[in-house]
């Protein structure tokens, strides 16, 4: 049992939280994720580990409440005790010093991109992040993605702080205007992900994106996160997250993403938040 040591809402929708888990702390490398069970019976959810402290014994993940088991861990305290915690597993990061990177995140993928931004940046690389969100109020990480990035730009979808329009266009833009990019990091909603492969493929900058399809076992022996790459099958628990964005199959992931749909809405509705007690 992990007992959660802090909690903070970053917007509304989005909550990081602090977990005692020494054994993770100690071995987790930036890509890696966790596999949680708030309660006995319920559900097993894949979640990024944003940051350790060591000295402490501790996980940073970040969520966004999406459904029933996101709902349920947002209902959970300081105190409290998560069911389980299982990881670090994935494949870490490709981390180098690939020499010039771009890191972009949109929404709650700013999470995920962030311990890659921090691990390049410690490995000599010098960086450049583009984060994006809807709106201002639900942008999540700015002064953390700021401090692990040489430069910083931002783009809400409405205007209402940074460049007005996608975080795909400020990578554009970026291009555009000759900055020679030895690598891009991508992890957002896969349409974004999908786009930002578009930009930077006539100009065979390498992209790397982080995939989330839906896991299961997390061990490699269900299927349930097979993704196309290359046009080989992959597990993404075992041989991912991270895939060559340029030769990923986004239209299966998006909807083998869509297949539980109708279920995810019942166990929503049904859901009281008795899940952890
Ligand atoms: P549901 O109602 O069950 O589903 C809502 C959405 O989540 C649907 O789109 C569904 O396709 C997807 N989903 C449902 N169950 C799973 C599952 N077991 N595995 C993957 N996707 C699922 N989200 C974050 O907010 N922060 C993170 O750091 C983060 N990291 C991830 C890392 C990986 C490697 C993967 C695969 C996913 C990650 N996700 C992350 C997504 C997160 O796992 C889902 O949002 C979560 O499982 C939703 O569960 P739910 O019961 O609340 O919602
Ligand atoms: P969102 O829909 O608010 O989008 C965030 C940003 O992504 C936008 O502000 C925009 O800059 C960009 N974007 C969105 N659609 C785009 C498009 N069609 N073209 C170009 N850019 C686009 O995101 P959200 O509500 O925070 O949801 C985050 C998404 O990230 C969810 O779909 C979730 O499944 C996904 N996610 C992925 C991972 C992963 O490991 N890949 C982990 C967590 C969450
Ligand atoms: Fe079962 Fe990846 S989640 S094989």
């Amino acid at each position: 049992m992990n007992e959660i040591l802090d909690k903070s809402y970053l917007s509304e929708q989005v909550i990081s939280m602090v977990v005692s888990a020494p054994e993770i702390a100690a071995r987790r490398k930036a890509g890696q994720f966790i596999v949680l069970m708030t309660a006995e019976n319920g559900e097993r959810i894949p979640l990024t580990i944003a940051d350790e402290n060591k000295e402490r014994g501790a996980i940073t993940i970040i969520f966004q409440i999406v459904g029933k088991t996101t709902a349920c861990l947002a209902g959970m305290n300081v105190g409290e005790r998560i069911y389980s915690i299982l990881g670090p597993l994935g494949s870490p990061t490709e981390i180098e010093n690939f020499g010039l990177t771009v890191c972009v995140g949109g929404g709650v993928g700013i999470g995920v991109v962030y311990p890659i931004a921090k691990a390049l940046k410690e490995a000599g690389n010098r960086v450049i992040s583009i984060i994006g969100a809807r709106s201002k109020n639900i942008l999540i990480l700015e002064e953390e993605m700021r401090e692990a990035s040489d430069e910083l730009l931002v783009a809400t979808d409405d205007g209402s702080y940074g460049f007005h329009g996608f975080v795909s266009e400020v990578l554009q833009k970026l291009i555009d205007s000759g900055t020679r990019i030895d690598r891009v990091f991508a992890v957002g909603p896969v349409p974004m992900m999908r786009v930002i492969c578009d930009v930077t493929r006539p100009h065979k900058i390498k992209t790397i994106v982080s995939l989330n399809p839906i896991m299961v076992d997390a061990t490699g022996m269900c299927g349930a996160c097979r993704v196309a790459v290359g046009g080989k099958t992959k597990f993404a628990c075992v041989d991912g997250p991270e895939f060559d964005g340029h030769e990923v199959d986004f239209r299966l992931l998006a909807t083998r993403l869509r297949m539980y749909e109708a279920e995810e809405k019942k166990a929503m509705e049904a859901h009281r938040c008795h899940c952890h007690g």
